[in-house]
């Protein structure tokens, strides 16, 4: 099994179900090149449905970017007024406040790095073990291999937070995964699991605690259990795979469960959760032992229906299903980068 690395500043971060006879055959060969087949009027929509939404994005992204840099030359501009205006004696003052601000929101950082930093050591000797299985790279295009990264990237960050971490893997780690994953920065450092074989391989001398989680699967997630390792789908395919990890860990012969969604709550569509909502609720759990708390604090409201008091149906979706989970994570992400993400230096 591959050692935990240790980490380092890192301010940059931030169904098909066939349950009784033989497993569906999957599909594992890579999508044909586009050119191949000319595009159709619903495809072609929405391709550019997808492009406005990039326009839009990237839009967005230099407009806070602008106001950023605006903001940071106002407060310059500010800060040298102050000065000029300032008596001799002012002058040291203020400067000297300024100072020991920083020295101190610095010492706070590095404290709050080192907290985590024994946290995730605890987590890596005691913790719940929990897999994303990236070994299905070869099955999505580019930008939902890049959408994976930014979901795993959101999972370091949210399990680095947490009060009570869980020991973290990344298996099947290989080819354009692997690639992708070491374009972000600091990744060689991040203190989780790297495994370039399949958890089936790594993990063989306990595959009877492996259990696969997915939606399709006819068992209920009541507890986590200390001794089990819970693999998670590293995919984005807004279901068109419908059933692969079911049919998966039915193939290899080891357990699989769904989370308990539908005891606590309805869902406006289906039970399918992204990899970075799963592990968060995940995480949620281990802090909590409660499942309600952890699935109202992490399904977004549009996604519930009906039990939810505080659920507005009245208002519009602005957003395609697919682009308001995109931006959930960015909202999310913010969080994620205004809290140290890393630890340990
Ligand atoms: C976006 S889903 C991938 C869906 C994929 N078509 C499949 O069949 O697994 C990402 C992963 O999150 C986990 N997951 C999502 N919803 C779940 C649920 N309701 N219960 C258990 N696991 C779930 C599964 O491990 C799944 O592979």
């Amino acid at each position: 099994m591959a050692a935990a690395t240790e980490n380092d500043d890192n301010d940059s971060l931030a169904n098909h179900l066939k349950p009784d006879s033989e497993p569906a055959p999957v599909n594992l060969s890579p999508p044909p090149p586009a050119e191949e087949k000319p595009l159709s009027k619903n495809a072609q929509k929405k391709q550019l449905k997808q492009q406005r939404y990039e326009a839009k994005k990237a839009e967005k992204k230099a407009q806070e970017k602008e106001h950023k840099r605006k903001e940071g030359e106002r407060k310059h501009k500010e800060w040298e007024e102050t000065l000029a205006n300032a008596t001799e004696e002012e002058r040291l003052k203020l400067i000297e406040s300024r100072r020991s601000l920083r020295k101190e929101r610095m010492e706070k950082r590095s404290e709050e790095k080192e907290k985590k930093m024994e946290r995730l050591t605890k987590a890596k000797e005691i913790g719940q073990n929990i897999v994303i299985d990236v070994d299905f790279a070869h099955l999505m295009s580019e930008s939902e291999i890049s959408s994976l990264v930014q979901q795993i990237m959101y999972c370091y960050a949210v399990n680095g937070r947490s009060s009570s971490p869980c020991h973290l893997w990344l298996t099947g780690v290989q080819g354009e995964m692997s690639t992708q994953l070491d374009r972000l920065p600091g990744f060689e450092k991040w203190f989780i699991e790297k495994e370039s074989r399949c958890y089936i391989e790594a993990m063989a001398d306990r595959k009877e605690n492996l259990v696969y989680l997915t939606a399709d699967s006819e068992t209920i997630l009541e507890d986590l259990d200390p001794k089990d390792i819970y693999i998670i789908g590293g995919l984005v395919d807004r279901n068109r795979f419908k059933g692969i990890t079911m049919n998966k860990a039915q193939e290899q012969g080891i357990k699989t469960a769904k989370l308990p969604i539908g005891e606590y709550m309805k869902m406006s569509s289906s039970q399918v959760l992204t990899v970075n909502q799963v592990l968060e609720i995940l995480v949620k759990f281990l802090e909590t032992r409660d499942w309600k708390t952890s699935f109202f604090t992490v399904i977004p409201q549009r996604k519930r229906t009906g039990v939810d008091p505080v659920v507005d149906c009245s208002k519009p979706e602005p957003l395609s299903e697919e682009h308001q989970e995109e931006d959930d994570l960015l909202e999310r992400k913010k969080v994620c980068v205004e809290a140290p993400l890393e630890s340990g230096s």
